[in-house]
């Protein structure tokens, strides 16, 4: 049986020759052009992020160094250049390896993440992410959303985020870049930061705005530098910044510190350099507002506030914590919630639940009960001698 196969005119062949080819290879020949149907690529198949972490060679002489982390060049665009030529056009999956051929050849590296999920055509468009071996920053609690009572300002902006930073190209001009979460200690914003960094399954890099101040000249200003690189390199990340008030301190209080002057300055040039194409988003968090300058509170797109939960709010904190009890309860949480004013999350889980949970192990109580609940409120209200001061003691 002749293959039917065509061949396709070769322009550097004569018609003899391509006759005789044909013959050859026992297949016809067309005078016809037959386009070859260049295969189509949906746009949805397009990954626009692939993150991978380098996994060493398929096999290796027994005598050769063991070989499975990679640096890759400062130069991000540099190392985007060289890993397009090599692997655009390839269809992967998570897990799939795929192989350096150029510079360090069979080197395989695994694919850690694709972005958009759904996506698996890699092409000249898509960025590389080398992951290093161990990252910290995406091992940090995972957190839901349904585990945070109230808030619901914040909720709102998360899911922008969250879509966000699951696809940073959507938005153009529109990205979300950065917010400030404020309110008193142990309302929820650490949470809630990393409940969005959970969603969006990305890197949460957090600091305290205290660590960023450095001893000299400058070194403010290159730790803020290279945490803005650092999120680059993993992105789409996360940066939180909790305690923001102590470097963007209100310029009336900060005349002799010229160390928090430069690290604000600092944030301020890196909040303004983020692309929207970046997918890192900066939120900041302070339990006292009024105390920013107002150059670097205006910086920030939106404000939410976390107050101190409300009475109802109480009383689903309570329920949800006491789910994970290791004890049986009979409580009446509306009780517990009316003693409670003015108490945060926080004063609620470890001043008030985590105390009962310890009391019940010490005493080998099997049931944890409204009355022991009301008995440590009581010692709490008495350590204190302002009103509403549980939720002061963990600023
Ligand atoms: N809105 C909330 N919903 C559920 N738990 C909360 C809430 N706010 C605070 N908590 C509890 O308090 C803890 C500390 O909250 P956190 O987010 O660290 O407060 P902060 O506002 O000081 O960052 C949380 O881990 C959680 O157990
Ligand atoms: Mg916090």
């Amino acid at each position: 049986m002749p293959n039917k196969k065509i061949i396709r005119r070769v322009p550097h062949l004569t018609t003899t020759e391509e006759k005789e080819l044909a013959k050859l290879l026992d297949i016809e020949t067309s005078d016809e052009i037959i386009e070859e149907p260049i295969p189509e690529i949906n746009e949805e198949d397009i990954i626009t992020t692939l993150h991978l972490s380098p996994a060493g060679y398929p096999i290796k002489p027994l005598d050769a160094p063991e070989r499975s982390e990679v640096t890759v060049n400062k130069d991000l665009r540099l190392f985007q250049a060289y890993a397009s030529e090599q692997w655009a056009g390839l269809t992967v999956k998570l897990d799939d390896f795929i192989f350096d051929q150029l510079l360090i050849p069979d080197f395989a590296f695994k694919i850690q993440k694709i972005i958009p999920a759904h996506a698996n055509k890699i092409t000249s468009e898509t960025n590389f992410v080398i992951l290093k071996k161990d990252r910290p920053q995406l091992r940090f609690q995972k957190i839901a959303f349904n585990e945070i009572i109230g808030n619901d300002q914040a909720k709102n902006k998360a899911d922008i985020i969250v879509e966000y930073l699951k696809n940073p190209d959507k938005f153009g001009e529109w990205a979300p870049k950065n917010i400030l979460f404020h309110g008193p200690p142990g309302t929820g914003k650490t949470l809630t930061a990393k409940a969005i960094a959970s969603a969006a399954d990305c890197a949460f890099i957090a600091k305290k705005g205290t660590t960023l101040i450095g001893l000299h000249v400058g070194d403010g200003a290159s730790k803020i530098h290279g945490l803005f690189e650092e999120a680059r390199n993993l992105k789409p990340s996360i940066i939180f910044i909790d305690e923001l008030d102590s470097i963007g301190l209100n310029r009336s209080y900060q005349s002799v510190r010229g160390d928090v002057i430069e690290v604000a300055t600092a944030l301020l040039a890196e909040l303004d350099g983020l692309d929207p194409s970046d997918g890192v988003i900066t939120i900041a968090a302070t339990n006292g507002i009024e105390l920013l300058d107002i150059g670097l509170r205006n910086r920030f797109e939106e404000e939410i506030e976390f107050p101190l939960p409300k009475e109802e709010e109480r009383i689903e904190m309570l329920e949800l914590f006491c789910q994970k009890l290791p004890q049986k309860y009979e409580i009446d949480f509306a009780q517990i919630a009316r003693l409670t004013e003015g108490w945060s999350g926080r004063a609620l889980h470890e001043k008030l639940v985590k105390i009962v949970v310890h009391q019940a192990f010490r005493e080998k109580k099997k049931i944890v009960t409204t009355a022991m609940l009301k008995s440590i409120i009581e010692s709490v209200n008495k350590q204190s001698s302002r009103k509403n001061a549980p939720s002061e003691f963990f600023a």
